[in-house]
């Protein structure tokens, strides 16, 4: 798994990082337009996962955007804010988010970038594609070892076997 997250770190290269950053602060300029558009994307694609959401988005349309524009910040360096997405992806399991459902997640966030951007190209397509697979990774990271702990714990409650 850490392997995984150092690959993606090499091969977004500065040049990669800077079309993305350049790309975001085109689409991210006024508050909740790139939030709003990706849960629409979301619930178009993948209309099941409306129900596990609150019924208003204001607030965590919000809570994405922070997320997301920390990230691209620092995708020079996503490894810094590793701990941090592992702690949102173990939260993402009580909240019922599944691994299959990050790769939904992942093509809305594209198409909702690239619904808002005035040019693109399959080149920024795969740059962004990267940039989201350098968040999602080290979610499901978290997540497994949420699972992994809750594995220990259950297990360390059973009666010793001789
Ligand atoms: C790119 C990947 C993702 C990012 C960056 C992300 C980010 C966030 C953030 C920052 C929050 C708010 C946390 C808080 O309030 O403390 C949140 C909440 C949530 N996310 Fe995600 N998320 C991602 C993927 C997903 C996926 C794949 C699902 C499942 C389909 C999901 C479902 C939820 C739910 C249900 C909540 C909580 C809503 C509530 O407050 O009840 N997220 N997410």
């Amino acid at each position: 798994m850490i392997v995984g997250s150092h690959l993606i770190v090499r091969i977004m290269t500065p040049d990669a990082v800077a079309q993305i950053k350049a790309s975001y602060a085109g689409v991210a300029a006024l508050p909740r337009r790139l939030a709003s558009r990706f849960y629409e994307e979301l619930f178009t694609a993948a209309p099941a996962l409306r129900a596990i959401f609150p019924g208003d988005l204001t607030s965590l349309q919000g809570h994405f955007e922070a997320a997301v524009a920390l990230v691209i910040r620092n995708l020079d360096e996503v490894q810094a804010l590793r701990e941090s997405l592992r702690e949102l992806g173990a939260q993402h399991v009580h909240w019922g988010a599944r691994p299959e459902d990050y790769v939904a997640a992942r093509e809305a966030l594209i198409a909702a970038v690239r619904a808002l951007s005035a040019a693109w190209s399959d080149t920024l397509e795969q740059h962004w594609r990267m940039a989201i697979t350098s968040i999602i990774v080290p979610m499901l990271e978290g997540a497994a070892v949420d699972t992994a702990v809750w594995a220990e714990r259950l297990s360390a409650r059973l009666p010793e076997i001789e």
